[in-house]
């Protein structure tokens, strides 16, 4: 029987030969598309279905938070960098669907509720984070970074790809994510890892009150000169100059019209609960001062609008960086159109990193945003005259 295959194999061997090779290359095909499209999060939902934020509700917390806008997606983080760590990642994709299929809802549940410790190792997030993690990773990761392109994370290296982000170096700077804080000195004199102060960074966002409360583990009784907890201005940069109004280059300062000598007030006029632990003020707190109730529609007028900016800048955002590296990919001259972008995303940053959605200063906030349109729209001009 074999020998009658091989005979006709040899008597048709070039038609043998294109058969082989279509045959590979469909097979190759068929499993990187697979590979591909078991690394979706679309994929990750069948198992991890739920909404809002905690265990189960994985796929939609990432898809609010600032590493989903950013395209950073599920096996950026899970599964570590080269071609030997996804391997590694769909190995235990495998061992979930396994787990999956034997263990019990409540057993499930037990193990999201717990993430282990190291499930994303520091070096991990520094390796996006900062220029040095970076050489560190590419020079001493086995084997080749990537095959195919598989995902943004064997592409990353720095600093291009953080200054493209609009990223600090973190371990460099110390003005980060608009707080005046130094990560190499509490890092290293207190051997801390990422997970105790970003816990929940990207699947639990309202961790903010807990990560506060870390701070003041340390800076409640005085060491040296330190900041303490009355001291707000100097870790919340971001706030007291949106409370100013200043910082924006091209957008005339606006002090805010409830901070600083004029209004006689500062910030724990509005934030009066903090010697109690409760930080942020909710609506309710204008009328502390403002008797007419009316003063809640305005919070929530600010908020609502100013939100709703930010929502369509990010959409914004994300077709222009899609356009962006499309462009890099036909080898077109981006560089000038990079910066225009820049810049925007930058002040973008500015608001969000404010994180009152312009309560604290809502005429400078929506100035801010019209600038940041502005630059978006002059990037689309720029990049249609690339092309
Ligand atoms: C077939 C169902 C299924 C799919 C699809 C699935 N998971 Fe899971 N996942 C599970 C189960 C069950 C667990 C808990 C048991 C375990 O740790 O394997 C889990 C646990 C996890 C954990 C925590 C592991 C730990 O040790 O704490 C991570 C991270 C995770 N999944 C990420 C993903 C990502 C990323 C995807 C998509 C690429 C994905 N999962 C797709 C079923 C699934
Ligand atoms: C693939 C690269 C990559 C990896 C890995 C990564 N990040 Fe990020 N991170 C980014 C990018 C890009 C942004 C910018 C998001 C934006 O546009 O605002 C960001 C933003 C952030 C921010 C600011 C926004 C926020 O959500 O508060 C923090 C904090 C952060 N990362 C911490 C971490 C930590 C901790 C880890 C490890 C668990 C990590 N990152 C892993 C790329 C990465
Ligand atoms: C002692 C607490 C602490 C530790 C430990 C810590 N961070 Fe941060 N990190 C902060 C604070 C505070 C900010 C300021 C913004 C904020 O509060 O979200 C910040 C901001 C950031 C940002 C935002 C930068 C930006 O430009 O938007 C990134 C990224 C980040 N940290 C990554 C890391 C990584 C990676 C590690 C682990 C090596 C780490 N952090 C360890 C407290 C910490
Ligand atoms: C920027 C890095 C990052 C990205 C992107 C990311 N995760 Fe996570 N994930 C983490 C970290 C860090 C933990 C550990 C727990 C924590 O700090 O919240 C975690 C925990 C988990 C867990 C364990 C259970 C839990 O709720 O803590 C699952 C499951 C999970 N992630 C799935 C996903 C899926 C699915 C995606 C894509 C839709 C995703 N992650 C995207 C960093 C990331
Ligand atoms: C383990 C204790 C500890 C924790 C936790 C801690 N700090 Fe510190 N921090 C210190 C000490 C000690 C100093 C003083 C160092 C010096 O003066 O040389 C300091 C100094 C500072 C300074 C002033 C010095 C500088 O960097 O310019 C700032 C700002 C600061 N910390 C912010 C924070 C923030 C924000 C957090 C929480 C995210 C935090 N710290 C958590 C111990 C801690
Ligand atoms: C030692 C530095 C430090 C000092 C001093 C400090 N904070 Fe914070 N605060 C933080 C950090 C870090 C966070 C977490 C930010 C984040 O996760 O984005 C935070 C969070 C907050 C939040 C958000 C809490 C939530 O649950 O959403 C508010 C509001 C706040 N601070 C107000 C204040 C006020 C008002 C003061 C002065 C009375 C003050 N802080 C002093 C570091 C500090
Ligand atoms: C601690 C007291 C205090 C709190 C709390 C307060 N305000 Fe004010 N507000 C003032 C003062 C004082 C002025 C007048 C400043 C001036 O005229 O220069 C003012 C002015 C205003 C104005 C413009 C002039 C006017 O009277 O209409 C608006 C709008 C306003 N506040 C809305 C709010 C909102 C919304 C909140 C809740 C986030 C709030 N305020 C919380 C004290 C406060
Ligand atoms: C007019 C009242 C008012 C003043 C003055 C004020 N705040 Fe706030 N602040 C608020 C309100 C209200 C919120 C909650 C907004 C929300 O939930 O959308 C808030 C939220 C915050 C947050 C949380 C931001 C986040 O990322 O979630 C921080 C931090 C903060 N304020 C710090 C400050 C600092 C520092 C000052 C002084 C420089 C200050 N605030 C002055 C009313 C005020």
């Amino acid at each position: 029987m074999l020998k009658i295959v091989f005979d006709w194999c040899k008597r048709h061997i070039v038609l043998f030969t294109i058969a082989s090779v279509i045959f590979v290359v469909m097979f190759g095909f068929i499993n990187i598309q697979i590979l591909h499209m078991t690394s979706e999060p679309e994929f990750c939902h069948l198992c991890h279905p739920a909404q809002g934020f905690g265990p189960l509700a994985e796929v939609d917390s990432w898809e609010h938070s600032a590493h989903g806008d950013a395209g950073v997606s599920c096996l950026d983080c899970h599964g570590r960098p080269g071609v030997l760590g996804y391997a590694k990642a769909k190995l235990g994709g495998l061992k979930d669907t396994y787990m999956q299929l034997t263990i019990s809802k409540e057993e499930k549940l037990e193990i999201l509720s717990n993430p282990h410790e190291d499930l994303v190792p520091s070096w991990h997030c520094l390796y996006c984070h900062t220029d040095e993690g970076n050489r560190i990773v590419r020079e001493t990761t086995r084997g080749p970074m990537q095959l195919v392109n598989m995902r943004m994370l064997d592409d990353v290296v720095n600093p291009a790809f953080r200054e493209r982000k609009g990223l600090a170096d973190i371990m460099e700077d110390d003005f980060v994510g608009g707080t005046h804080f130094n990560h190499s000195m509490h890092v290293e004199n207190f051997d801390l890892t990422c997970r105790d102060c970003h816990f929940g960074v990207v699947h639990n966002p309202a961790t903010a009150t807990d990560r506060m409360n870390f701070c003041l583990a340390c800076h409640a009784d005085a060491v040296d000169d330190a900041p303490q907890i009355s001291d707000c201005n100097v870790c919340h940069e971001a706030q007291l100059a949106m409370n100013e109004g200043t910082g924006v280059e091209g957008v005339e300062d606006t002090p805010g019209m409830m901070y600083g000598d004029a209004a006689d007030m500062t910030c724990t006029d509005c934030h009066t609960g903090v010697t109690k632990g409760v930080y942020r003020p909710s609506a309710a707190s204008c009328t502390n001062c403002h008797e007419d109730e009316a003063y809640r529609d305005i919070f929530n007028d600010w908020e609502a609008s100013t939100k709703a900016s930010i929502e369509e800048l990010k959409t914004l955002r994300v077709e222009i960086e899609a356009a962006l590296l499309d462009a890099d990919a036909a080898k077109r001259d981006t560089a000038e159109v990079w910066k225009t972008y820049a810049q925007g995303l930058r002040n973008l940053k500015f608001v969000r990193n404010d994180g009152t959605n312009g309560v604290h200063n809502n005429e400078y906030a929506i100035a801010i945003l019209e600038s940041v349109r502005a630059d978006f729209k002059k990037a689309m001009v720029q990049l249609d005259s690339v092309w």
